[in-house]
Formats: structure tokens, C-alpha cells, sequence
């Protein structure tokens, strides 16, 4: 199997923590990006006992310096990229009359400035290796929920520069979304809206495992040759 140099964003909690964990234990080299450092050198001590290689990046996906130097890191540590996760993203719950300008401004900057920097600053080192881009998406990508919709629009984007990049690319570059519903992370902690807070962290709480995304991110990212996995919907087991 081919050895990958991966760069993952949101490294240092829930489905990129694992996602980052998984590849280093299948012997990836893996470039963790996620502004809290704590978190990514406990991240980088689960991996050392791995046969992949973690480095740890501290940066603000908001911040494209930050992102320009990790990728300059990535690149003199691995030698180039083969894939990239931009999986930084924030949900705030609310009715469209109660969310605040703060909130919005910051899913939009984070799920969707964030993809894109990620994307337009790695595009170049990509084409060169026909590498992979691994977008991640949720049900919200194709479907519209209740005091979501902000959050709703960003991942349709999500979805929409996926294809874009499946069109322009074909040939050259492969990309996947994962379209994963409600997975037991911190994401559901964010939501300032304490009534919907409470109603929905339990759906969040009993949803699927952060592992169990990573494990179909790591499928895709290694499928290779064989087939590309354009999209993956997974949804929480309720029976
Ligand atoms: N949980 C779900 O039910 C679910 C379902 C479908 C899709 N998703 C998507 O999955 C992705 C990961 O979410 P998760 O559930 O794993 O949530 P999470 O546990 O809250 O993790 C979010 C990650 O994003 C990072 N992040 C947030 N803002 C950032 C910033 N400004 N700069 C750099 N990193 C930033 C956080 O790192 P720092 O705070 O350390 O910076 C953290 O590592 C998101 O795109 C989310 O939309 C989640």
C-alpha cells in the first residue's frame, strides 16, 4: 500500500482526532492542524508508537498565513501532499430570528473560507501528485433542517465545490465527501441556544462513533486504483 502525506484540519478533536490517528496507524504521514496544541501533542504521543508519522501544527483556519505555513511544513517534513481532510468545521443551532451575525460569520468562515483556503493553498502540490481531496460534508449537504440553516447552506457548499473539483479535475485529482449524521463529538457543545442544546446533544451523544467515520475516511483515502468513493452517507444505527 502506498504510504500517503495527508493533511487533516481539526485534528485535535472528534472525527479529525480519529481520522488523524487511524491514518498514522495504517503508516501514513499526517500533518495535524487544530488551534488547540494540547491537544495535538497528546495526539502526536497516542502516534508515536504508530508506524505512520504525526506532526502537529498549531494555526487558525481563519488565519491563511497559518494554513500557507503548514502546508510549507508539510511539505519540507513529507516531501509533498497526496490528500487533504479539510475537516475544521462548527455547527450553532438556533432559529434564522434568534442566530447572531457573530455566529454565522463564524460557520461561514470556518466551513466554508476554511475549505477553501485549505483547498486553493494545496491545489498546486495536489495536481502535481494527482492526490485526493476529501471533503467533509454531513446529511445537511443534501438535506435542510430546522434551526440549522446556516449551518445547512455551508455544507451544501461543501458538497457543491466537491463536484466542482470532480468536474474541473477528472483525471487528475480525486475527490470524495463524507456525509456523515449526528457522530458523538464535541460539535454539538457549541450551540449557545441552551433549550436546543439540551434537545439535541442526546441524538449527538448516542450517534455514531468518531471511529467509525475515520474508518470509512481512511477506506476512501486508500482506495487508490481501484475506485474512487465519490460520496459516503453514514447515519447512526437506531434499532
Ligand atoms: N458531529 C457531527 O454530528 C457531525 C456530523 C456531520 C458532519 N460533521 C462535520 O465534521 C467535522 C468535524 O466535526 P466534529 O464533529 O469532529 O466536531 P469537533 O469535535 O467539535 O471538532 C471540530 C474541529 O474543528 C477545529 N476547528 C474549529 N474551528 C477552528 C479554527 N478556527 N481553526 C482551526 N481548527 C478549528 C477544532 O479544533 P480547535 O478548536 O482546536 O481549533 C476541532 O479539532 C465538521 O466539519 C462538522 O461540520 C460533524
Amino acid at each position: 500500500m502506498k504510504k500517503l502525506n495527508v493533511l487533516i484540519t481539526g485534528a485535535s478533536s472528534g472525527i479529525g482526532l480519529s481520522t488523524a490517528a487511524a491514518l498514522c496507524a495504517r503508516g501514513h504521514n499526517v500533518l495535524g492542524f487544530a488551534r488547540r496544541s494540547d491537544k495535538l501533542d497528546d495526539l502526536a504521543q497516542t502516534c508515536s508508537d504508530s508506524p505512520g508519522n504525526f506532526l502537529p501544527f498549531k494555526g487558525d483556519i481563519k488565519v491563511d498565513v497559518d494554513v500557507e505555513n503548514a502546508i510549507d511544513k508539510m511539505v519540507s517534513e513529507f516531501g509533498g501532499i497526496d490528500c487533504i481532510i479539510p475537516n475544521a468545521g462548527l455547527g450553532h443551532f438556533n432559529p434564522l430570528n434568534e442566530g447572531t451575525m457573530e455566529e454565522w460569520r463564524s460557520m461561514v468562515d470556518v466551513n466554508i473560507t476554511g475549505v477553501l483556503k485549505t483547498i486553493h493553498a494545496t491545489l498546486p502540490h495536489l495536481l502535481k501528485s494527482k492526490g485526493h481531496v476529501i471533503n467533509i460534508g454531513s446529511l445537511a449537504s443534501r438535506q435542510v433542517f430546522q434551526n440549522s440553516g446556516v449551518y445547512c447552506a455551508t455544507k451544501h457548499f461543501v458538497l457543491a465545490m466537491s463536484e466542482s473539483i470532480r468536474i474541473e479535475y477528472s483525471g487528475q485529482l480525486a475527490v470524495t465527501t463524507i456525509n456523515p449524521g449526528a457522530v458523538n463529538t464535541e460539535f454539538i457543545n457549541h450551540t449557545s441556544n441552551d433549550s436546543l442544546r439540551s434537545e439535541y446533544k442526546p441524538k449527538f451523544d448516542s450517534g455514531m462513533s468518531p471511529d467509525f467515520i475515520a474508518n470509512a475516511i481512511v477506506e476512501a483515502a486508500e482506495a487508490g486504483g481501484k475506485g474512487i468513493y465519490s460520496e459516503i452517507t453514514l447515519r447512526p444505527d437506531r434499532r
